[in-house]
């Protein structure tokens, strides 16, 4: 009989809930215990699934528990310190949310931290499980634009948050290339916070890829939907040397140089979220390696915080990034980035709850 793995996730909130319905189809997983230190999230969340063990506390959960997977589910600054927690545990594995961190040198304690308790270590970019992202990686892989050029996406709520993903899209739909150098600026006119992150107003981002392709991202710049395109959640448009692939999570639009016309197909799968889920248990079965794992988490990281240092430094920045704290909080700390309109705010406070408006009240 196959193995049944003990789940427990940490941090009950929005992004919990994709968690536990990747996990439930699994037969050969069961999520046995949940931690939050917020009382209405941990009950909320434990009477809605069934789950009887409930802990205010992650850490009394993770010594209690003897779990084989473990989800962390918190706002990003939280992702490293319990990633490591759990990590000094030896469960399995770990699915931790994306932004993988704040900064580099976090992600290099976390992966030190699974490398040396043997834990393998995922980031929640689950897109690379979309049904219409696959195809349009299939496509690209297989020549269908011809040699990539030019990859291009919009995003918003600063760099680390949303424009991860958008990172991560750019590498996988191409096969994962490596970052040769980036260029980047940012304007932070306001003391805009994004889960208790700090962001900057505005940005974008230039990404020499080693397949030859050039990324550009635009982060709060224009309209994020294109005129006369209805958009399905977060996507991309590619032009190759010989054909115009667009994409987003529902939809792949192919213009083919060979064709000379558009080729529409809407692209439906399982859900991200199972994918992901199953491929982790097929991980530690050791089948396969997850598409997700920490090393492409990172890279995701190292392009965010590459945009960051070329505007502190005013330069082109080569791979690899040699700065392990994040040049924006470098700056912010400097005072090189003074808020013309001061007052801190936070664009995800409603997610907080009770009293809270501040996460570090919790
Ligand atoms: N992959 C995706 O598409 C996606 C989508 C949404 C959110 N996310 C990510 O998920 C993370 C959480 O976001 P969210 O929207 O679920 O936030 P949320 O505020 O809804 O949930 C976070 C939960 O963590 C709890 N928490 C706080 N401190 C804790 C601690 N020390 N131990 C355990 N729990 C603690 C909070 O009480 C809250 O219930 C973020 O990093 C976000 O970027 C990813």
């Amino acid at each position: 009989m196959a193995p049944t793995y003990r789940a427990g996730i940490i941090g009950c909130g929005s992004i919990a809930h994709a968690h536990i319905m990747g996990y439930q189809p699994l037969e050969n997983v069961q999520v046995v215990a949940i931690a939050d230190p917020v009382r209405e999230a941990l009950d909320e969340f434990g009477d809605r699934y069934e789950i009887e063990k409930r802990y205010e506390d992650a850490r009394q959960m993770l010594d209690a528990e003897q779990l084989d997977i473990v989800s962390v589910c918190t706002w990003h600054k939280l992702h490293a310190p319990l990633t490591i927690a759990a990590c000094a545990r030896r469960p399995k594995a770990v699915l931790c949310e994306k932004p993988m961190a704040t900064c580099l040198g976090e992600c290099d304690d976390m992966m030190i931290a699974a490398r040396r308790n043997k834990v393998k270590l995922a980031i929640a970019h689950q897109r690379r499980f979309n049904a219409a992202w696959n195809e349009a990686r299939e496509l690209i892989l297989s020549g269908a634009i011809g040699q990539p050029l030019h990859i291009v996406a919009k995003g918003g709520q600063g760099l680390l948050n949303d424009c991860s993903h958008y990172f991560d899209m750019m590498r996988y739909v191409m096969g994962n290339p490596q970052v040769e150098w980036v260029m980047g600026n940012i304007e932070r006119k306001t003391d805009r916070y994004e889960r208790d992150v700090p962001i900057e107003d505005r940005s974008a981002g230039i990404i020499q890829f080693d397949n030859g392709a050039q990324g550009l991202l635009l982060q709060e710049l224009g309209e994020r939907n294109y005129p006369g395109r209805t958009f399905h959640g977060q996507g991309g448009f590619l032009y190759g040397s010989d054909g115009v692939l667009e994409f987003d999570e529902q939809q792949v639009r192919l213009l083919s140089g060979k064709s000379g016309k558009w080729e529409e197909r809407i692209v439906q799968g399982e859900d991200a979220s199972i994918g992901q889920a199953r491929e982790l248990v097929d991980w530690i079965e050791d089948k396969v390696e997850h598409r997700g794992s920490a090393e492409n988490g990172r890279a995701a990281i190292e392009i965010i915080m590459s945009i960051y240092e070329s505007a502190r430094r005013h330069e082109v920045v080569n791979a690899p990034l040699g700065t392990h704290a994040s040049p924006i909080q470098l700056m912010i700390d400097a005072g090189d980035l003074p808020p013309e309109r001061p007052g801190h705010y936070d664009i995800r406070a409603f997610l907080l709850r009770g009293e809270t408006m501040r996460p570090d009240e919790v």
